[in-house]
């Protein structure tokens, strides 16, 4: 395959994304104003936090906020977990007007207190479940359903293509493999010959059916690389693009032969206010400031001498305070 190729328009069951970059679903990260700033940056589908399906059932307020589109977002997936197929019919009640591109389960999440209610990752010990979870949302919408998985609960039980297959009879549209097992939690390496054996099983008997990968994506070369060697139709950035939404538009660059863009100081601190902004339209400017800790952190993370801008940005509460610790960094802006 030549690099000109490796960029390209995804159809997922009925509908068709003008790309194959995403930006994975991060829980705590991937809201509103983070999801904006990485479509602005070039991300061809976004994901939100995962959604409890129980929570949706329950018409819980905070639940409902979570499926809030972005302005600039015109296609989103929706995150869905859920330990039974209990709540479903009533959380897609309250999902449908929303209208996402597509729907993603959530089988991947190795957190105790998820896997204990029977959702994330602990779903792959039940395919059966998933079967009848894709099932019913196929039957009751015509919005396609993705299904995001690891490799399998631990290393003696790596069931990825049974799973892959039993989300497939439900009438899943598209696949993204977390290239670890939930034992592995988050630690390197992620395993991606395991993308390629999927994408393989996958050509074999569902060849319409895209397989997009995840592990271990922290440059737009590690992004290229996995294209290039799994052969999967598209790759997810998750940790590799928290405080760091740049990556979207240099793998994209990467990929299609252009030269890829450098990121300034200025341009990280332009960033930086603009996240924080859209954060203080999205929640109030005290609380935009403390969760925008972690993200300014992140943007630094690296960064030579910036010790003391981090500690004044952990205390700061206004966007003023916030915006004169910036100044310490002489970024001109
Ligand atoms: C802080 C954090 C939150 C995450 N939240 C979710 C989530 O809500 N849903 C999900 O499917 N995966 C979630 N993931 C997993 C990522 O989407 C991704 O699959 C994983 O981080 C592997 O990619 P990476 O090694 O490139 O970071 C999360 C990961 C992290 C680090």
């Amino acid at each position: 395959m030549n690099e000109h190729n490796l960029y390209h328009p995804v159809s997922i069951g009925s509908v068709t994304v003008s790309g194959n970059v995403f930006l994975a679903p991060l829980a705590g990260y991937t809201d509103v104003p983070f999801r904006s700033l990485c479509i602005e940056s070039g991300a061809d589908m976004t994901f939100t936090e995962m959604v409890s399906a129980e929570g949706l059932s329950r018409e819980g307020e905070k639940t409902l906020e979570l499926m809030t589109r972005a302005k600039n977002e015109k296609d989103y997936a929706i995150q869905l977990f859920m330990g039974n197929i209990d709540p479903v019919a009533k959380a897609l009640a309250c999902l449908i007007p929303y209208k996402p591109t597509f729907i993603d389960i959530n089988c991947g999440c190795p957190v105790p207190k998820v896997t204990k209610t029977g959702a994330g990752s602990i779903m792959m010990k039940n395919p059966k479940l998933i079967t009848d979870i894709v099932r019913l949302i196929t039957d009751t919408t015509t919005i396609p359903v993705s299904v995001k998985f690891r490799t399998g609960w631990d290393a003696n039980s790596e069931n990825f293509i049974e799973f892959a297959q039993a989300a497939l009879d439900g009438g899943a549209s598209m696949l993204t493999l977390h290239a670890r097992t939930r034992a592995q939690g988050y630690a390197p390496f992620a395993k991606w010959e395991k993308l390629t054996e999927l994408k393989e099983y996958c050509l074999k008997h569902h060849q319409n059916v895209p397989v997009f990968g995840s592990g271990d994506l922290f440059t737009a070369q590690d992004a290229k690389r996995m294209l290039e060697e799994t052969g999967i139709d598209g790759v997810m950035f998750a940790r590799g693009a928290i405080g760091n939404p740049f990556i979207f538009e240099q793998a994209k660059a990467l990929l299609t032969g252009k030269e890829m863009p450098g990121i300034s100081l200025e341009k990280r601190v332009q960033t930086i206010i603009k996240h924080l902004d859209l954060m203080i339209d999205h929640y109030g400017e005290k609380s935009a400031c403390t969760q925008m800790r972690k993200h300014t952190c992140s943007y630094l993370k690296g960064i030579p001498n910036t010790g003391a801008v981090k500690q004044a940005v952990v205390q700061a509460t206004k966007r003023e305070t916030y915006l004169s610790a910036l100044e310490m960094l002489g970024a001109g802006c």
